[in-house]
């Protein structure tokens, strides 16, 4: 990791001096002036076309991008990670999640340990158990085919799986509901318990530590909840309970034998770990084949990542005009617009991947950072967004870039729906960049016949500004394996955005807080009498549940 700060960079510095240059030019004009800016500012890598012609760049921009990338050392951590090497430097770890999705033939050893072997065997063992669940052999303690399938973990063992068989839903089990339990809000469990049988339900507990409170309580709480309805028969929580984590002896300390077991290891990140046993619901729901050409989709753009030259390396680029948009153009977030409802997902698993990643305030060596890292993600499906806040997007006082993200065919038998649905992608990237000016407000309402005072008074109201930036991300459809690779390269953009920035995009220091307060307060609510040892509002709040508790 490069020990300089980004600033002091010499790209960078010459960034700063272009982008004094181009700010003031327009995306318009720019188009305009150049019919085969799509062409030249369009690559397109495992089945994926990133269009990222309408960002405010030009050829130099790019080239200054790429030497900063060439400075930040980008291609030598990348080999890095790929090799096992413990970049993650505050927690000591290899960062392998691309073992996951690796060949066994990539016969990766790490620290003396057989990595591929390892991942393999597990995949082996995901395969035998997803196929009987599917076919049935596998069955609850009375006999009865599985029909329910309860997913109890948070974050990364919850988001990724969540969103990737929601994503899938059209290639799951007709016989398998999947459920998904994360909250420890009491309704989030419930509600699922109360819907689902306990002779015919399978819970999957997953937790890289095994030690998060959510996923604890809502395991004690399930496993409390299938005894009451099954005669206290602890033999019976063989069939119904199986783990995913790294640590056996907490999973055997709940209840769970190692024969129900999936490991994964440490060297997985939790937001890093749907490719890994964590990814289990997804086999279930989808099938093992499924499962594994989602690998395989992850693999090509692995693939891509780790050979192609940093000017035509899709992670590169999409990091590179992120980090222009973030750094240079200042916008402080990025609005993730799926067109595709299967994907409604995707915004809030990309808000994990980025934000905890590279949500940070310090360079991987401890010092200060004088630039600001991570953006805010955040999003909604199309056309669902267009109804909600792109008012803001189109016409509000920040400049926010969106990913658009669409399909050319869809899994659906209503094509003009798609065609619907593509118009409007396309439209809302061109309206964004265009924009519309007062002189074409103006002509427009004069052949509409508005009188002349109202057009003077409605034309600002009525006038875009446009020059906002946007990516469009297109795919021939959505499967297994192009949500495999779309997920890879958001994963590996990351990757590049922390290099650069020189974050440690593999710790998330940031959730520690937090977590040990709460367990202050949750012990002050129900003590004989509160202690009042916080400020004067967390107190007053602690008082009000007392009295309700
Ligand atoms: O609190 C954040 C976090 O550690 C995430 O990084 C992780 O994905 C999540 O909690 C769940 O952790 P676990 O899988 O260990 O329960």
């Amino acid at each position: 990791m490069h020990t300089q700060p980004l600033t002091a960079s010499s790209a960078f510095q010459a960034l700063r001096s272009h982008y004094a240059l181009v700010k003031n030019r327009r995306l318009a004009e720019l188009f305009a002036q150049d019919p085969a800016r799509f062409k030249t500012f369009s690559t397109k890598a495992a089945g994926i076309l990133l269009d990222y012609s309408k960002n405010l760049l030009d050829d130099a921009t790019l080239r200054l991008l790429q030497e900063l990338a060439r400075e930040r050392g980008v291609a030598a951590q990348r080999d890095a990670m790929f090799a096992g090497e413990k970049i993650n430097v505050t927690e000591q770890r290899a960062v392998l999640h691309t073992a996951l999705r690796a060949p066994l033939s990539a016969d990766l050893q790490v620290d003396g340990q057989h990595v591929s072997s390892d991942v393999h065997a597990v995949l082996e063992r995901m395969r035998a158990f997803s196929d009987r669940v599917r076919a049935g052999d596998w069955t609850g303690h009375t006999g009865k085919a599985i029909t329910d399938i309860v997913n109890i973990g948070i974050g990364g063992s919850d988001l990724g799986p969540k969103m990737v068989c929601r994503a899938l839903r059209s290639y799951a089990h007709p016989r398998l509901r999947m459920h998904f339990v994360s909250n420890v809000d009491g309704h989030d469990l419930d509600a699922v318990l109360s819907q689902v049988d306990p002779e015919t339900t399978l819970f999957i507990i997953t937790s890289k530590t095994f030690t998060t409170m959510e996923t604890m309580m809502n395991a004690q709480s399930a496993r409390r909840w299938f005894l009451q309805h099954n005669d206290n028969d602890a033999a019976a929580l063989a069939q119904h309970f199986v783990a995913v984590s790294t640590n056996l002896v907490a999973v055997n300390a709940f209840g769970i034998d190692a024969d129900n077991m999936f490991p994964f290891w440490d060297w997985v990140g939790g937001r890093y770990s749907v490719w890994s046993a964590i990814g289990l619901p997804i086999a279930l729901s989808t099938g093992f084949d499924n499962f594994s050409a989602f690998l395989q989709g992850a693999h090509a753009m692995d693939e891509h990542f780790r050979t192609a030259p940093l000017e035509s390396n899709l992670p590169v680029i999409l990091a590179l005009v992120g980090l222009w948009n973030r750094n240079f153009v200042g916008c402080g977030s990025v609005s993730i617009a799926p067109y595709l409802q299967d994907l409604e997902l995707f915004p809030s698993y990309l808000q994990q991947l980025d934000m905890e990643s590279n949500g940070k305030h310090v360079a991987a060596n401890g010092t200060a950072l004088e630039i600001a890292t991570g953006p805010i993600i955040w999003g909604n499906s199309g056309t669902n967004c267009q109804h909600a806040y792109f008012q803001l997007l189109h016409q509000g006082t920040d400049i926010t870039p969106v990913d658009f993200i669409a399909v050319l065919k869809p899994n659906h038998t209503l094509p003009q729906h798609h065609a619907a649905l593509l118009a409007n992608c396309f439209a809302q990237s061109e309206a964004l960049m265009r924009g519309k000016n007062t002189a074409e407000v103006r002509a427009e309402m004069q052949v509409q016949g508005i009188a002349s005072a109202d057009i003077e008074a409605l034309a600002p109201h009525r006038t875009f500004a446009g020059n906002r930036p946007s990516n469009t991300l297109l795919m021939d459809g959505l499967n297994p394996t192009s949500l495999g690779a779309l997920m890879a390269l958001y994963e590996h953009k990351v990757f590049v955005q922390g290099v650069l920035w020189g974050v440690n995009s593999f710790d998330q220091w940031g959730v520690e807080l937090g977590k040990v307060l709460a367990q202050n307060i949750q012990s002050e609510l129900t003590a004989a009498a509160q202690p009042e040892r916080h400020d004067s509002s967390t107190n007053g709040l602690i008082a009000l549940a007392r009295a309700a508790l």
